[in-house]
């Protein structure tokens, strides 16, 4: 789906597709440089990190572990609640892994805040975190985030993997959702 094709839906486009592909590039190598000789496990969130999952582990030229964990922490509204409920764990142990979480946004802070001091419960070696996005005014908790593709605005955003409802996912770019599809 294209930002184009969807204008009347968008505020404004804040991140393109190529921007996004460039970022994770960079990062990639970065990745690959302080993980070298090292079995890296890809944790993503589901269902919001998707995309970035798909592109970052495309991008990083060692081989990787991917899993996933789905956790609750919205509901379909768009403001944070705090809440935090495993709705799907991961399937491989952690302990002795060196564990890269890979997330789409960093919003308030409280959902990978929560998900690191679970996952450090579990023995990893280490735990780092790589978002696509962050919205520094609206952190509610500092979070110690190694590779981080863009800072943005606090402004409800979707695409490349964000939803408002379930929908927008699959748009290819990140845009600021209009105030008029949530009101
Ligand atoms: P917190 O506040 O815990 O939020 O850092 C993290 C999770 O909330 C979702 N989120 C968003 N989803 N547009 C979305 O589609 C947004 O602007 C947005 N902000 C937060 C997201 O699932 C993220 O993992
Ligand atoms: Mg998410």
């Amino acid at each position: 789906m294209d930002s184009r094709e969807i204008e009347a839906d968008l505020t404004e486009v804040l991140v393109t597709e190529q921007q996004i592909r460039d970022k994770l590039a960079e990062l990639a190598r970065r990745i690959e440089a302080d993980y070298e000789g090292r079995d890296l496990l890809l944790v993503g969130v589901l269902k919001g990190a998707v995309m970035v999952m798909a592109d970052l582990a495309r991008e990083l030229k060692p081989h990787v572990n991917m899993d996933w964990m789905a956790v609750s922490s919205y509901g379909a509204g768009t403001t944070s609640s705090g809440v935090v409920k495993i709705l799907k764990d991961l399937d491989s142990d952690l302990s002795g892994r060196d564990v890269l979480i890979v997330e789409d946004i960093i919003d308030s802070g409280l959902t990978l805040s929560w998900l690191t001091a679970n996952l450090a419960s579990r023995g990893a070696a280490s735990i780092e975190i790589c978002a696509l996005l962050r919205k520094p005014d609206a952190a509610k908790v500092e979070i110690d985030v190694k590779y981080l593709g863009f800072d943005i605005p606090n402004q409800f955003v979707v695409g490349y993997g964000l939803d408002f409802a379930e929908r927008y996912r699959n748009l290819r770019d990140v845009a600021i959702l209009a105030p008029h599809v949530y009101s």
